[in-house]
């Protein structure tokens, strides 16, 4: 070997040294070092060189094997067909090439017909049905050897023990496919980690790779896992059909879940078409996808190309910018919360983050950036998906300067200086402030208007900060009074005559929440939107609720003793008794007590009947009118029919009037329509007029 052969020599062996024990902390510990793009980078970097230099490749290179041999404390399950790993492209020119040498090793075919998937953030595992039943299940392991996981499988409820449905199965079936935690589940299982102050999940491939990776299954069906198939190892004694569409469809077919977002796709503009689209709708799914996965659709074509040493030819898998990417922490603010917690945010050193940049993530409570040992100047990790505030995942420890800064917490609140307190059991450091502190006033009502809440439309965080600056809003019942300062309102920055109406009409219509949303709307500590909603149903009325002691709250569904002393607590503070006393003066609001609506649907006046409005009303807009008949049970449509069960006329009311009349639909004027609303009575003789 020469000398200038050294230097990449030395890195290869660095490379695959490296790659190993990331290996070893992705499969064996489920606990990444590094961001996946990293892992990527340095895989790409060990393939560059060993193309270089293929002399130099050794069969326990990283290269030629998947994942890492299986943790020994599950039985090994032998792979009959191997479990491949995909090849990776990054950019649209490596789409290209993937697609070129496709249509090389078909003696240049063109438009080949691929299959195009999501590519699922999961494991992957294999499930072996025989005669129909699910007989065995196992991890891919280092694709040669698995881990028999068949008791933690048999607990996700989608895998069918047995199959059904339409189609001769094969004796033997193996099954491919991806298990996975969807978002939702992950976020509420970390949230519930986090308050018993324990460690959350990394991202939801850890969280799937976590469960099925307990020896007591018990604890694998605690979690939110599901499944997709999207592939098979082998077969016998029966057939499958010739193209990979057509087995997506047959495994439907048996009742294996399948994504439904696969294509078939024509040629390399097919696949990127399908790339684009889906990487606009990531941010949508429920569940993680990191990329998308093509695959050749014809079983023959796919032998004639066959396999390199780790991956088919005949499929790749297209990465999506990272979720999940390092970069410096520049510092660590503390945001005041509206029940005062006090959250520690990261101010970073910009980065993209899944093609969006980041400058500051959430670090959830002072438990959890202890217990994840943060420092000022430290290389973090930076997690983003969908529509989930970016958070810090961890810290990358071989990158800590030694002058890295330990951060305390704050003595004092750091908006109204007043003092930071931990309740003991409590993972959560709170402002002792209160509704003096002005940040957690701004933060309740930036709560009360939110979407969930009372959806007050064009109430966004810079006009709330605007109205508590100039004091125009200092509680949540002053929002319904300011039309009384519509002049003022006109003159605060970025506020036009007409978006002053836009807000003073979205206050309106805010008017017509229902006491469920109302409750949510509060911010009362441990009420969310079910709880509130639970007991707008029970108490059924805002006084009720007023005067109900803690037993009585306690006979609402989900209402433990923790949850009725904070709501008491809550309506005996002097400031919310005065606040909520000024919210019931105000009139035509529908928070104050239950509408009929909240009876069983099919116990609704209105339920299983149409009906239709048409021309103008003057007491009520359209989207309130329609909001309070679907309250009574009745489906809104647009358009008179024989099933019509009455017809709303309002002002300059035309061709529906018309229509209606003709087919002998009762009419109801304006006054009717408010008086069946208010009261809820349909007289019986209704009936007799329109068909139902
Ligand atoms: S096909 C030989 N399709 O990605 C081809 N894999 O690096 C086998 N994955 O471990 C894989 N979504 O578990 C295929 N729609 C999809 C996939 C998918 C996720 C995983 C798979 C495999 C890894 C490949």
């Amino acid at each position: 070997m020469n000398l200038s052969e050294e230097e990449p020599l030395q890195r290869l062996i660095w490379l695959r040294d490296r790659l190993h024990y990331h290996n070893h902390c992705y499969h064996q510990r489920d606990d990444p070092e590094i961001p996946d793009a990293e892992y990527d980078q340095l895989f790409a970097e060990l393939l560059a060189l060993e193309g270089q230099y293929p002399q130099w490749i050794t069969p326990d290179s990283p290269s030629q094997r998947v994942g890492a041999a299986p943790v020994n404390r599950f039985a090994p399950v032998q792979h009959g067909v191997p479990m491949l790993s995909l090849d990776n492209l990054f950019r649209e020119g490596d789409l290209r090439e993937f697609d070129r040498r496709v249509r090389e090793g078909l003696g240049h075919q063109e438009g080949i017909v691929y299959v195009a998937e999501p590519k699922l953030d999961g494991v992957a595992v294999s499930l072996l049905y025989r005669q129909g039943f699910l007989q065995r299940a196992a991890t891919r392991g280092d694709g040669q050897v698995g881990e028999d996981v068949t008791a933690q499988l048999r607990t996700i409820a989608v895998i069918p023990q047995q199959l059904g449905g339409k189609g001769e199965i094969p004796g033997v079936l193996e099954v491919r496919g991806e298990v996975y935690m969807p978002l939702a589940g992950f976020e509420q299982w970390n949230e519930a980690a986090r308050q018993r102050g324990e460690k959350p999940f990394a991202n939801p491939r850890n969280a799937a790779a976590g469960s099925l990776r307990q020896l007591d299954a018990k604890i694998t069906a605690e979690r939110p896992l599901r499944f997709f198939c999207h592939g098979l190892g082998h077969w016998a004694e029966g057939a499958m059909p010739d193209n990979h569409d057509a087995i997506l469809q047959q495994l439907q077919a048996w009742r294996l879940p399948v994504c439904d977002l696969w294509e078939r796709v024509v040629g390399v503009e097919g696949c990127w078409d399908y790339y684009r689209r889906m990487e606009a709708r990531r941010e949508q799914l429920p569940y993680e996808i990191d990329g998308v996965v093509y695959k050749v659709n014809n079983r023959a074509e796919r032998q004639r190309l066959g396999f390199v040493a780790r991956s088919p030819r005949w499929a790749a898998a297209h990465k999506f910018p990272a979720q999940e990417v390092s970069t410096l922490l520049l510092g660590v603010d503390f945001q005041v919360g509206r029940s005062g917690v006090l959250t520690p945010v990261a101010r970073l050193q910009p980065v993209q983050v899944g093609g969006v940049m980041v400058a500051n993530a959430t670090l959830h409570n002072f438990q959890e950036l202890s217990r994840k040992d943060v420092r000022l100047g430290d290389t973090v990790m930076v997690r983003r998906a969908g529509d989930v505030i970016p958070e810090i995942v961890g810290v990358v420890q071989a990158r800590r300067p030694p002058e890295a800064v330990a951060i305390a917490l704050p003595q004092a609140c750091p908006v109204c200086g007043a003092l930071v307190v931990q309740m003991p059991g409590e993972v959560a450091a709170r402002c002792a402030g209160g509704l003096a502190c002005p940040a957690q006033r701004r933060e309740r009502i930036k709560h009360f208007v939110s979407r969930r809440a009372m959806d007050i439309e064009g109430m966004g965080d810079k006009l709330v900060d605007l109205l508590v600056q100039t004091a125009l809003v200092v509680d949540v019942a002053d929002i319904f009074f300011l039309a009384e300062h519509r002049q003022q309102l006109c003159t605060l920055e970025r506020l036009g005559e007409k978006s002053v109406d836009n807000l003073l009409l979205a206050i309106e219509t805010a008017k017509q929440r229902h006491l469920g949303q109302f409750l949510f709307a509060l911010g009362i500590r441990e009420v969310g939107e079910s709880i509130a909603q639970n007991l707008a149903r029970h108490f059924r009325s805002l006084e009720q609720l007023l005067v109900a002691d803690e037993e009585a709250l306690e006979g609402v569904a989900d209402v433990g003793p923790v949850v009725a002393a904070h709501i008491r607590q809550f309506f005996q503070e002097s400031h919310n008794r005065a606040v909520i006393q000024r919210l019931m003066t105000i009139a035509n609001t529908q928070w104050q007590r239950m509408p009929a609506a909240e009876t069983p649907l099919e116990n609704r006046p209105l339920a299983g009947k149409t009906v239709v409005l048409t021309g103008t009303l003057h007491t009520l807009t359209r989207q309130e009118a329609k909001a309070r008949l679907e309250g009574l049970g009745a489906k809104v449509s647009g358009s008179v029919s024989q099933r019509t069960f009455f017809l709303v006329v309002g002002e300059e009311a035309g061709s529906k009037r018309q229509r209606g009349e003709a087919l002998g639909i009762r009419l109801l004027t304006e006054a009717d329509l408010l008086s069946l609303l208010d009261t809820g009575n349909v007289p019986a003789d209704w009936e007799q007029n329109a068909v139902s």
